[in-house]
């Protein structure tokens, strides 16, 4: 079966739980899971229960899609994302953000965890995403071109709406909210980084390093969906401070900034949904 007609019956059996136009989708990062707590009229979906979404792993649920409305706006939420480190192919990991645009979304917004290159970050801060380096060594849209998705060279010198970057800011401002802006540099895993890695990435103009993110921008970009992005600040990366990352240190730190991360996100979405 064509990727095209799986997205398409995917979003079919979406729209058997849920008659959904969703204006913005949302990815939400590792810890950051409680925004979902700001979406009224929910319906949660496990991903076992929607076509090709991808098995689930031996750690038992890989997340669910949540219907419903921020601030009076449709959206589709993803809780929970496939990574490359699992072992999943790259169209496994783009696929629910794929699904997103064909039920309709025209906004993608992209959330993650990051260890902090920048040494003017903090643990803890939020950061605009600015713009990405894909230190995959892979991209999603390798293969045959989906025609019906967009064009085989698609353009990325927007990968990242320039409105919508100024939309977070100004909510960040008006909600006293320190917004940095910064370079994502998206890296396999599922090891953290060599302290040598991060002195490279700082050197190249990275600002905050993940394991995320720059697949689900690149097939959202494909697909003409604009996309921005969020990430948190978890940790300062390797060789920064003494100490080794800790997952459990960094899933910490992820729940500490979850007020202001919720208000961000969700003054954003009703900002985005005045807009046609
Ligand atoms: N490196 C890579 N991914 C991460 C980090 C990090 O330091 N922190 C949170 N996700």
């Amino acid at each position: 079966m064509s990727m095209f007609d799986k997205l398409k019956a995917a979003a079919e059996k979406i729209q058997e739980y849920k008659k959904v136009t969703p204006k913005v989708g949302i990815v939400l990062g590792s810890g950051l899971g409680a925004f979902v707590d700001s979406i009224e009229d929910k319906v949660e979906i496990p991903y076992e229960e929607i076509p090709y979404f991808g098995e689930t792993t031996v750690e038992g649920h890989a997340g669910r899609l949540i219907l419903g409305k921020v601030q009076g706006v449709e959206v589709a939420v993803l809780q929970g994302r496939y990574h490359v480190y699992e072992g999943r192919s790259l169209d496994d990991v783009v696929f629910p953000v794929r699904v997103l645009g064909t039920l309709g979304a025209d906004t993608i917004i992209l959330t993650n965890a990051a260890g902090g290159i920048n040494l003017n970050y903090k643990a803890g801060e939020l950061v605009c995403i600015e713009d990405h380096i894909n230190f995959m060594g892979k991209n999603p849209l390798i293969g045959p071109n989906v025609d019906e998705f967009g064009p085989r060279f698609p353009d990325m010198t927007y990968a990242y709406d320039p409105e919508l970057k100024e939309v977070l800011k100004s909510v960040a401002k008006e909600n006293n909210i320190d917004l940095k802006e910064g370079v994502y540099v998206g890296v396999l895993g599922p090891t953290y980084e060599t302290p040598a890695e991060i002195r490279m990435f700082r050197a190249i103009g990275g600002d905050m390093v993940g394991m995320s993110t720059v697949p689900e921008c690149i097939a959202a970009n494909h697909m003409g969906l604009k996309v921005c992005g969020v990430s948190c600040v978890t940790n300062m990366a390797a060789g920064v401070e003494k100490e080794k990352l800790k997952h459990e240190d960094i899933k910490d730190q992820a729940l500490k900034v979850m007020e202001k991360f919720s208000t961000l996100l969700t003054q954003a979405v009703q900002e985005i949904g005045k807009r046609d």
